[in-house]
């Protein structure tokens, strides 16, 4: 997938201008109430939910390799950034310490706990789903370890009958055991027809939610 080409072209059809739908109904699942929990948004792009969550008072970290995105973040928030070199990433982390939001411009799978630990709790839209099927152990490997023990993490999970990802399928049963889960993880939403759908045209698509306790 030639993400960078995405940005460069501005063909971003995942991106939401106002905060998504499922994220408003289940952010409390998320946050679990707390008041400045620590919320990781891993593959953000340049997620408004994200500046949505700080200005209720949250810490948020996000991670993302294209750095138009984590530009047009800050920028189209109106929030002024310092950035610092991050060697374990190959990048630099853009911070704005008035909100607390931290984006890490990097690789997601150079990222992990020597750099941030200890997250309340993930929103995990257009990541798992998003990368390759043989990337996907290293990546829930990479959140376990970066996340409080038990903590929840609301993640959206596509259902496609037909064609190539991103995004691509993943059945309960594989998040069941990329988590490490006892159990099934808790069905919490779908969504049959949202605009973002529509525009894929994909038929017969649709997204599940899951809320994951690892
Ligand atoms: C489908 S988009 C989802 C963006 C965001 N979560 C949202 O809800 O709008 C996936 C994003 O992940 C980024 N990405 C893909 N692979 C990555 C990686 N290995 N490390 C960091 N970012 C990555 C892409 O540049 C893209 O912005």
């Amino acid at each position: 997938m030639d993400w960078k080409g995405c940005w460069e072209k501005g063909t971003m059809p995942w991106h939401m201008e106002d905060v998504h739908p499922k994220f408003l109904s289940h952010v409390d699942k998320i946050t679990e109430k707390k008041n400045n929990a620590k919320i990781f948004f891993p593959l953000c792009g340049k997620a408004v939910e994200m500046f949505y969550l700080a200005k209720k008072g949250h810490t948020i970290v996000g991670v993302e390799y294209i750095e138009i995105a984590v530009k047009q973040f800050f920028d189209e928030n109106k929030l002024s950034y310092k950035t610092k070199h991050v060697p374990e990433i190959d990048g630099d982390v853009y911070e704005n310490e008035e909100n607390r939001i931290k984006i890490y411009c990097g690789d997601y799978f150079k990222f992990g706990p020597t750099l941030e630990t200890n997250f309340d709790g993930v929103w995990d839209r257009g990541g798992l789903e998003a990368v390759l099927i043989d990337e996907r152990e290293k990546y829930t490997e990479i959140m376990k370890s970066v996340m409080k023990r038990g903590a929840p993490c609301v993640t959206e999970v596509p259902d496609r009958p037909v064609g190539e990802g991103p995004p691509f399928n993943l059945t309960v049963n594989e998040i069941t055991h990329l988590y490490d889960l006892k159990a099934p993880p808790e069905k919490v939403d779908y969504d049959p027809a949202s605009e973002i759908l529509k525009s894929m045209n994909v038929d017969g698509m649709f997204y599940y939610y899951y809320k994951i306790n690892s």
